[in-house]
């Protein structure tokens, strides 16, 4: 038997307990799903970082902790956590994030907002087509690169940028400080789905906001703290970007008095661009304690000194 902790917020329980059930049953996993294991019996905890569990101490057998969140800056500096920390890729999930970033860069690319606003009046403007367009992708993980490829396929030219040097098919894929440059230089509409580290704070600020050509238009459905936030309220003001689409911030919910709210160039949504879904999260989720059963690598270790 397994035993198997389930640490996340009390609604949780309810849209996890049976696709989890389901997806160790179809792994052949003979499991004890609770949420109130004594720490010292639990092989594997299924976590939110926003649960009440803080303190893995007493966890002293768990052999993997097991985040239902694809970002884990809120747990990865956890000192008590010394078991494996795996964070969440969930097919689900990157499919709600290629259809909202596809959604959102296409409202800019065929100016939509102009036609909401011109029922009143017959004044055709052609858009260009999407290889007239050129698109950034800030992060090339599995969500940045599924919708680098996906806005390809539109037709967009884009241009990826990750720590590491890679190659995708179909991508123009850089990465640096001199990549970074580049990226933002051609950028016509620049998408962030970098994580929250120590590295990526405010990358985009002041100085990386005037690499972009001017009326360049931002979509963040990363993190709130990749964005200076009074540089860019600044580059909105001046034009610099002409519009930016904001779904996560530095604190959520976002405030009533938040500029942003307000600012006739922002559109603030509640943190909504993907969320984890249970079906297909529970099936990761079943892999990884499979794989921890048989002695197998886990699948999306965090790398701690990376913090992601
Ligand atoms: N708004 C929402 O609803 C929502 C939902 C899910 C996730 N998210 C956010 O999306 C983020 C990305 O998720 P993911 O699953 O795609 O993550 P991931 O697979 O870990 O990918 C992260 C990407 O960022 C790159 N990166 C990290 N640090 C960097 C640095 N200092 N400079 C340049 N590139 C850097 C990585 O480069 P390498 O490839 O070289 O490692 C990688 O390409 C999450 O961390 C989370 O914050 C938001």
């Amino acid at each position: 038997m397994i035993n198997v902790q389930f640490a996340a917020l009390p609604a949780r329980w309810d849209t996890y307990r049976e696709p989890l059930k389901r997806a160790f049953d179809e792994a052949g996993l003979t499991v004890d799903m609770r949420q109130d294991h004594p720490a010292d019996q639990v092989d594997y905890v299924v976590y939110a970082p926003n649960s009440d569990l803080q303190d893995f101490t007493p966890y002293t057998r768990c052999k993997a902790v097991l985040n239902l969140w694809a970002g884990v800056e809120k747990i990865v500096g956890n000192q008590t956590l010394t078991m494996p920390l795996c964070r969440m890729v969930d097919p689900g999930l990157t499919a709600g994030m290629v259809e909202w970033v596809s959604g959102h860069v296409l409202r800019y690319h065929l100016d939509i907002d102009r036609s909401i606003a011109m029922q009143d009046r017959w004044e055709p403007v052609v858009p260009p087509l999407a290889f007239e367009r050129p698109v950034t992708v800030l992060g090339l993980g599995a969500l940045g690169s599924a919708c680098a490829q996906s806005l390809a396929r539109i037709g967009f030219p884009v241009t990826g940028w990750s720590r590491s040097a890679k190659e995708i098919d179909g991508i123009k894929c850089l990465h640096g400080d001199h990549g970074l440059k580049q990226a933002l230089s051609e950028a016509e509409i620049v998408i962030l789905l970098l994580p929250d580290t120590p590295a990526t704070n405010n990358i985009l600020n002041a100085d990386t906001l005037a690499m972009l050509p001017k009326g360049a238009r931002i979509i963040n459905p990363g993190r709130g703290p990749l964005i200076d936030d009074a540089a860019l309220l600044e580059a909105l003001d001046s034009g610099q970007v002409g519009h930016a689409t904001l779904d996560v911030f530095r604190v959520e919910p976002l405030p009533a008095d938040d500029p942003y709210w307000a600012h006739p160039n922002v559109t603030v949504t509640p943190h909504i661009a993907a969320e984890t879904r249970a079906s297909t999260a529970s099936q990761v989720i079943a892999e990884n304690i499979r794989r921890g059963e048989a002695g197998e690598p886990f699948l999306h270790l965090v790398d701690r000194s990376l913090g992601y």
